[in-house]
């Protein structure tokens, strides 16, 4: 996959994923990752990108046609255009999945207060990391770049699937142990010594259902259908989480 970012620090994209798996993955060209600076397309003596807001108000604002033309640069047909901003879609893993099926991504990435507006029909989408406010895009597109890398065929090694992980299927992970089988006291739960694969995946599942109601209520229930006694009755409110009663 080739993915590049139009950035006034490309640094801030290039040294964190030029560790570990990503890493790896950009070594091993599973990953071109390339970076387009809008400083590069101006044409005045100081090399602007951004200006004062119209209207007035704090900050900058990073100025349109350099950010167009670095994105000319390296747009062609075909490319995915995602703006990363806090007020995008909100990144997650399903989002993950779709991005990583792109032969082409081209992120680009605000600084100061962030880009003209005008620069936003550009994008084919705004994607969001969440509800916070950055100090430009390059971390967001660092996050989406890792997770969307790690999705393709190939990148992680046998044993390092993404089936049974976080969020696949709905449900956060069961946790993890490894040796040695009692620690500081604290023991291994018994199912996973058992060397019984059923057990372990009931335990598992059961784990990670309890986990995900307990920790996050809001990621979408199993769709159960109702029993007909109790269709169209609304749960009373402590059954409103997800898995109930674990
Ligand atoms: N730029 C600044 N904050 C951001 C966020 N939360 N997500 C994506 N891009 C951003």
């Amino acid at each position: 996959m080739r993915v590049d970012a139009v950035t006034l620090f490309p640094g801030m994209i290039d040294a964190p994923l030029s560790e570990s798996i990503v890493g790896r993955a950009r070594a091993e060209g599973f990953l071109e990752l390339g970076f387009v600076n809008p400083r590069d397309f101006t044409e005045d003596r100081h090399r602007t990108v951004d200006d004062k807001p119209y209207g007035g108000g704090t900050g900058m604002v990073m100025m349109a046609e350099p950010v167009y033309r670095a994105l000319k640069k390296v747009r062609k047909r075909g490319s995915c255009v995602v703006l990363l901003t806090p007020k995008g879609r909100k990144f997650d893993q399903a989002a993950a999945v779709e991005l990583s099926k792109k032969k082409h991504l081209v992120f680009i990435c605000g600084h100061y207060e962030g880009i003209d507006e005008r620069v936003t029909p550009l994008a084919d989408m705004q994607l969001s990391i969440g509800d916070y406010v950055l100090t430009g895009g390059e971390p967001a597109a660092v996050a989406v770049i890792d997770a969307v890398t790690r999705l393709i065929p190939g990148v992680l090694r046998k044993g390092d699937a993404t089936v049974n992980e976080t969020f696949e299927g709905g449900l956060l992970e069961a946790p993890h142990y490894t040796r040695p089988a009692v620690w500081r006291g604290k023991k291994v739960p018994e199912a996973l010594l058992s060397g019984n694969h059923r057990l372990i995946a009931e335990w598992r599942r059961a784990q990670a259902e309890a986990l995900t109601s307990r920790a996050r209520p809001d990621l979408a229930a199993p769709k159960k259908r109702p029993s007909p006694a109790k269709a169209g009755r609304k749960p009373s409110p402590r059954k409103r989480g997800r898995f109930s009663g674990k």
